[in-house]
């Protein structure tokens, strides 16, 4: 018999089962509790919700540890290739050899994308965000493979998989080619995952890209560490999507469209961009933390903190150190790093930070490598979510298996109370920022 915890409220007392996970995770399952009692419980932010039972990655946000599968990221950073932690992502398992020849080779199967959709970046501007661009790109996908949208068998979903995770590159490096002007340019079956992936953003049609043993494998590791991270919100988001039945493709693009904000996947963006404006002020780092620290300055020290981690993210530990192997080997020396390593330093040292715990996220330092490996800041975000697309394949599938019920919260209604239509020629206007009737009446609505 499980524990079971007790509420009380409004006078009555109601008992809720306690659940605990396989780390020791404790949770009251309150399924049950409005049915029983009429009440629901309010979470801002879900920060301290459970929406699911998960068996795909483990976070301990204290001590600082992330694994997939049980496998502590550590071990697959130094051991793994992105396509082996893919499909440990999804499978649940370390593939055989045979298992990771075959991915491999569907990888390859699938690296083109129909011609039908190579048209479609004819029609999008230069200045069009790739985010924008990957998840139409994504979605539009789906159209000219109608047999994932009715996904039935467990042979369909890992040929949607397959389909989503190679095409995804394709989709992006297309993007990338768009926003700069050149001709798309098709994957070339010889290579691997990663390396195909740089062929098709830096090849140009007289002068191959040669990929870069260096390049490709920090490439790799970028990848693998963006490889899933629990329920965070695009990941979540692709769980509410999954959950209403909506096939793979719609759920990952909708996931697309939730990494893209600077609070979550388009922080490492905002981390160059914050450090290009520190150097551009001439502003010492004491300057600019001091400002972070003021409230009415709105500004956050970008790769900083985290929902989960109140302790060091052990993928920014690993970035950092792999951020010095990488430019040593590509013989860069980036001001931005040490002016990283400065901010950090500073933060680390501040009260401030080290009250509310905020520590380097795997933001802070995963733009530099990029940079140095030459990935366009306007693609940061579009890397990170060709490096998530296993971690959200793997919950879509995880709900799709699980049979989970649609995901539909309720909320605590702070509106008005019933009251009556009233007659247009009774209403008094309403103060609307930046609207005001007058200038509806001056024939151009502000
Ligand atoms: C990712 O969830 C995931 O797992 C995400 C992710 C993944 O792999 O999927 O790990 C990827 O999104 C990493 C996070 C990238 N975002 C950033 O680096 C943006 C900067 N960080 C913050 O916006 C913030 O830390 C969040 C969004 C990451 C977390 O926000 P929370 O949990 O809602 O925390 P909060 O905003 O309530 O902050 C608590 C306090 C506040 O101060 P008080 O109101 O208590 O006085 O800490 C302050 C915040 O103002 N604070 C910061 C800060 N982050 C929090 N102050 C300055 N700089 C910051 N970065």
């Amino acid at each position: 018999m499980s524990e079971m915890a007790t509420l009380q409220v409004q006078g009555k007392t109601y008992n809720l089962p306690v659940v605990v996970g396989t780390e020791n995770e404790v949770a009251v399952d309150i399924s049950k509790l409005r049915a029983e009692s009429g009440v629901i419980t309010l979470d801002d932010g879900y920060s301290n919700t459970g929406s699911c039972r998960s068996t795909i990655t483990f976070i301990d946000g204290e001590r600082g540890i992330l694994r997939y599968r049980g496998i502590p990221i550590e071990q697959l950073a130094e051991h793994s290739t992105f396509l082996e932690t893919a499909w440990l992502l999804i499978y649940g398992e370390l593939p055989t050899a045979e298992q990771l020849q075959c991915w491999s080779h569907r990888m390859t199967q699938y690296e083109m994308l129909h011609e039908g959709l190579y048209k479609h970046y004819d029609g999008f501007p230069s200045q069009g965000h790739p985010m924008a661009i990957l998840s139409a790109m994504i979605n539009a996908t789906s159209c000219y493979n109608p047999d994932v949208i009715k996904m039935e068998s467990a042979e369909t979903f890992q040929s949607a998989a397959a389909r989503l995770l190679s095409k995804t590159r394709t989709i992006a490096a297309a993007a990338y080619k768009t926003s700069i002007g050149q001709p798309l340019i098709y994957p070339k079956p010889e290579y691997d995952y990663c390396s195909n992936f740089l062929h098709m953003m830096f090849s140009i049609p007289f002068k191959e890209y040669e990929p870069d043993p260096d390049i490709v494998n920090a490439l790799q590791l970028i990848f693998v560490l963006h490889a899933d991270h629990e329920q965070n919100c695009s990941t979540s988001t692709v769980r509410m999507v999954a959950s209403s039945g909506a096939n793979l493709f719609a759920s990952c693009a909708a996931g697309v469209c939730a990494l893209w904000g600077p609070l979550h996947g388009g922080a490492n963006a905002a981390v160059i961009e914050m450090l290009k404006y520190i150097q551009d002020s001439g502003m010492s780092v004491k300057e600019y933390v001091a400002k972070v620290k003021d409230k009415t300055s709105h500004i956050k020290l970008m790769g900083f903190g985290h929902r989960v981690y109140k302790n060091y993210d052990p993928r920014a530990r690993i970035i950092k150190a792999a951020a010095d192997r990488v430019l040593n080997k590509l013989q860069i020396h980036d001001p931005m790093l040490d002016l990283a390593r400065a901010l950090e330093e500073a933060a680390l040292s501040d009260d401030y930070f080290k009250e509310k715990k905020l520590y380097p996220n795997v933001d802070f330092y995963s733009g530099i490598i990029m940079k140095a490996i030459g990935i366009p800041v306007e693609m940061f975000t579009v890397m990170f979510a060709i490096g998530r697309m296993p971690g959200w394949i793997a919950n879509w599938k995880e709900v799709w298996e699980g049979g989970a019920r649609i995901y539909r919260p309720r909320q605590v209604y702070v509106g008005p109370t019933e009251r009556e239509y009233m007659p247009i020629g009774q209403r008094k206007e309403m103060h609307i920022p930046g609207i005001s009737g007058e200038a509806a009446m001056r024939g151009g609505c502000q």
